[in-house]
């Protein structure tokens, strides 16, 4: 059997019982650096051009990062021409800093400097693998081999920044794989580092634990993640910093429980894009601190843009349901749904906090539009249908007809297998309700008051002309169509609306009635309250005298 789970080993969990993170709570943005052009560049089928990288790193100062990792330029040479033109051409803001990632080899670090020299401030980021299958298997090294490659890249990274004293350098190193590197040995790899580093005599150091390959559940990572803030020394004086990957799907939620665990900044990329299954995604966790009420300190107000950007220069579609991007993550079709939705959005005033059922932050904020919100297909209700002809046409339906008219629309939701657009669900109005019979339309009326009631008059656009007296109008029009018609018209819901704006009508009206049995249902727009009760009366009337003719055709 070739799917077997026996294969594997379950991921050894480090023995931490005085775990306190899962008492603490974010209450303030980590410091972030957007990683899109060094290892989200390094995962793409096709790297980017010199004008795509430009593009991606505009947006990233756009959104507001303030550390960016632009490539590994000793071993890439377009990376190394890109960090050049950057700071030859002056393109860096100032309160941004550019970082770059090597391994700790001595050509690669000096000709990293290379690459940034002339830099007002830079990141350099050392990173050498420390994981027992890296040991072991790729580097055939022992504890004691590893910890030499990461103390003399960290000697190397020093007397290279000593050559070029006009930039203000910041040393950031990498036990990569941490993950699947024993904590306590992560934490001795870091302390040789930074004794050669000396954070606590000014130095500003970078600590990053990446999860290189996410190994277990983002809850383990965090205890790793303490583990090593209590365990280093010098905690006070270095940043910690976070790195993750999405194997297993969470590398978002193991960098929010790694800040819970005590770090102090956070890598990823705009969308996740990155190795394999990508690195944690910077939108998502910004936005999630964004919907609990914590400033992300990143702005993702336009978020079309942004993943118009991000899509052009990694060439790789946006799935509809990614989290706060996708063209679906507003939608609601199921009927339920949408009525909480009409319901929460109906409720809200302005300046309220938000507190909208099934929408965990308000689309408007990432410059999406309520028209998006709610789209009706065979699975949506009464609700979204109405909210669809309220938003779009100022048509508000009373209860009666929301259900009705919602049945004809799932009805032509399931003939046409798909969605029904806007257009579609007016045009079926229109169609079923305010569609008036030929030569039923009203073409004027008269009222007067006398001491019997109302005398009503109304005249058809076939000249036909119908009188009655009640005490209201409508009684007093449906005796008349009644005597004609010879067969009883009752009313059995009866709704006026003003409308508001949007269509030449003021008035809508919706009648329905039950003649011979059958039930018969009109709406009609007009000037006013009286012409379009009377016009949705005549409709019923019109759509009657045509089954009656219909009937007798085939009889
Ligand atoms: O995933 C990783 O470990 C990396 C390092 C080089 C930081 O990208
Ligand atoms: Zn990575």
């Amino acid at each position: 059997m070739s799917f077997d789970h026996r294969k594997y080993r379950r991921f050894e969990v480090p023995n931490k019982p005085d775990r306190q993170w899962p008492n603490n709570r974010i209450d303030h943005a980590p410091r972030w650096c957007a990683v899109d052009l060094r290892d989200g560049n390094q995962a793409l089928v096709k790297p980017m051009s010199p004008a795509q990288k430009q593009r991606m790193f505009d947006l990233l100062i756009k959104v507001g990062a303030k550390e960016i990792e632009i490539g590994f330029p000793s071993a890439s040479q377009p990376d190394f021409d890109f960090c050049r033109k950057l700071i030859d051409e002056n393109r860096i803001p100032d309160d941004v800093t550019i970082q770059v990632l090597t391994q700790a080899r001595p050509e690669l670090i000096s000709r990293s400097f290379e690459a940034l020299k002339g830099a007002r401030r830079a990141i350099v980021h050392v990173y050498n693998s420390t994981s027992v299958v890296q040991r072991e298997q790729v580097f055939g090294l022992d504890k004691e081999g590893i910890r030499q490659i990461a103390i003399n890249g960290a000697q190397l990274v020093k007397e290279e920044a000593a050559k070029y004293p006009e930039t203000d350098w910041v040393f950031q190193y990498s036990p990569e794989s941490f993950t699947g590197t024993e904590t306590e040995y992560a934490i001795e790899v870091i302390d040789a580092v930074n004794a050669v580093w000396q954070p606590e005599q000014g130095q500003e150091v970078i600590i990053n634990l990446p999860a290189t390959v996410e190994m277990s559940s983002p809850n383990v990572f965090a205890d790793q993640v303490e583990r090593v803030c209590e365990g280093v020394k010098h905690r006070e004086h270095i940043t910690i910093c976070l790195h993750t990957h999405n194997d297993r799907g969470c590398a978002v939620a193991a960098a929010e429980l790694g800040v819970m665990a005590g770090a102090d900044r956070i890598e990823g990329t705009l969308m996740g894009n990155g190795e394999r299954t990508g690195n944690m995604d910077l939108i998502t966790m910004a936005m999630n601190l964004y919907s609990q009420g914590v400033d992300p300190k990143l702005n993702f107000e336009n978020m079309a843009e942004i993943r118009e950007v991000v899509e052009s220069c990694t060439d790789i579609a946006t799935h509809p349901r990614h989290p706060y991007v996708g063209e679906l993550v507003f939608t609601a079709f199921s009927g339920s749904h949408q009525d909480a939705i009409r319901k929460c959005l109906v409720k809200r005033k302005d300046g309220d906090v938000w507190n909208v059922a099934y929408l965990p932050i308000d689309p408007h904020d990432l410059g999406r539009r309520y028209e998006e919100v709610v789209r009706i297909n065979s699975q949506s209700g009464k609700g979204g249908v109405a909210h669809v002809l309220e938003r779009d046409y100022n048509i508000d339906l009373p209860r009666w007809l929301q259900q009705e008219f919602s049945r004809l629309v799932q009805k032509e939701a399931e003939d046409q297998g798909g969605e029904i657009d806007s257009l579609t669900i007016r045009r079926l109005f229109e169609e079923y309700y305010l569609a008036v019979p030929d030569g039923w339309q009203l073409q004027r009326y008269d009222l007067h008051r006398g001491d019997s009631g109302i005398s009503a008059t109304a005249t058809l656009s076939s000249g036909r002309e119908y009188r009655g007296v009640s005490k209201g109008v409508l009684e007093a029009i449906v005796q008349a169509v009644t005597a004609e018609l010879g067969q009883s018209i009752d009313i059995d819901e009866y709704n006026e609306f003003a409308v508001e704006g949007g269509t030449n009508a003021n008035a809508l009206a919706c009648i329905r009635a039950v003649i011979d049995g059958q039930n018969y249902s009109a709406a009609s727009l007009g000037e006013d309250t009286t012409s379009a009760m009377l016009q949705a009366l005549f409709s019923i009337a019109g759509r009657y005298s045509d089954v009656i003719t219909d009937n007798r055709k085939l009889a």
